[in-house]
């Protein structure tokens, strides 16, 4: 449970990233059902929806939204986040903690167009904050202190995995635990179709696949041993695992996932690029007139 100081939550977004953390915080018991509000742009039925599943409090209004809540997450777009922030500007004081998830737009931007003194957290989760297991890097902007950091590790605590991280590799994390599930998406499809080659039915290869990734993963997890020691312990020489590891190794397994890494990395810094400060202060220039 968060202290009382910070459990009035206001959505800025009610979208799938929003939603995923209202189940969070609310299965977790961060906080209470009544002290969430969550604005859209202009879905109604969208809020109307989230109220009657989650119990929270909605409303079209962001300055009902900014006077009631302690912590501002914006969960936009990240295109959209211009036009949000216009419209935030002069709502946001320095008692707020505003948490932007909106991926590629730096801490920066957020303290430019809400002011001064604003203490803003950026943070990275991944899609499986829907089920609870998000892998989620949060960073400090320039006025936020442990108090704040605190706060925001607690909300994605409560839907995964928190680790702090300089601003500055927020594109490496993109890389690796952003675009991450896709990578373990294929694997598993790969893994799927390659049962189904050898002989078994779909069915029974992909029960196979998706035991075999959660047992693994788990193993990890649970025993806290280096995945390098643990595929040695079930390689026996000359072994069908030593067989399989060999033709990885030949086809370059592990140096496509070091590029997949690298490559992603470089185009969330692109990305970001794009969103030059220049760039994103004319976005919010224009989006406030
Ligand atoms: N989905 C994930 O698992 C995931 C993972 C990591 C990071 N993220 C980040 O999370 C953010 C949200 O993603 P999402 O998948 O939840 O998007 P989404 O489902 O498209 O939801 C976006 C929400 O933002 C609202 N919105 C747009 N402009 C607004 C404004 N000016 N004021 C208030 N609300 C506004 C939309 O309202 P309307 O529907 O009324 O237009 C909608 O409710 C993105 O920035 C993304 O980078 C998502």
């Amino acid at each position: 449970m968060l202290v009382e100081r910070w459990r009035r939550i206001g959505f800025i977004g009610a979208g799938s990233m929003a939603e995923a953390m209202v189940a969070g915080l609310l299965g977790a018991g961060v906080t209470f059902a009544p002290s969430i509000v969550v604005t859209n742009r202009s879905r109604q039925e969208r809020l109307d929806a989230m109220a009657l599943r989650w119990g929270v409090r909605t409303t079209r209004s962001k300055a009902e939204v900014c006077a009631s809540a302690d912590v501002l997450v914006l969960a936009t777009k990240p295109a959209d986040v211009p036009a949000a922030l216009a419209q935030l500007q002069g709502l946001v004081t320095p008692r707020h903690l505003v948490v932007s998830v909106a991926a590629g737009i730096p801490c920066a931007l957020v303290e430019e167009a809400l002011g001064e003194g604003i203490p803003v957290i950026r943070a990275m989760p991944n899609t499986s904050c829907h089920v609870k297991e998000s892998a989620t890097a949060v960073a400090r902007g320039r006025w936020a202190v442990d108090e704040h950091e605190q706060v925001a590790r607690t909300i994605f605590g409560a839907v995964g995995a928190v680790v702090t991280v300089p601003e500055e590799w927020l594109d490496a994390v993109t890389g690796l635990s952003g675009s991450g599930p896709a990578y373990v998406y294929l694997l598993m499809e790969a893994l799927t179709e390659a049962g189904v080659e050898v002989g078994l039915s779909p069915e029974v290869s992909r029960l196979l696949t998706r035991q075999t990734v959660l047992g693994a993963a788990r193993m990890v997890l649970e025993t806290g041993e280096d995945p390098a020691l643990l595929r040695r312990k079930v390689t026996s020489p000359n072994g069908t695992t030593m067989a399989a590891l060999k033709v990885l190794e030949e086809m370059g397994f592990v140096s496509a996932l070091r590029e997949a890494v690298r490559r992603a990395t470089a185009r969330s810094r692109e990305m970001g690029e794009e969103l030059a400060p220049e760039r994103a202060r004319r976005l919010l220039e224009s989006a406030g007139t």
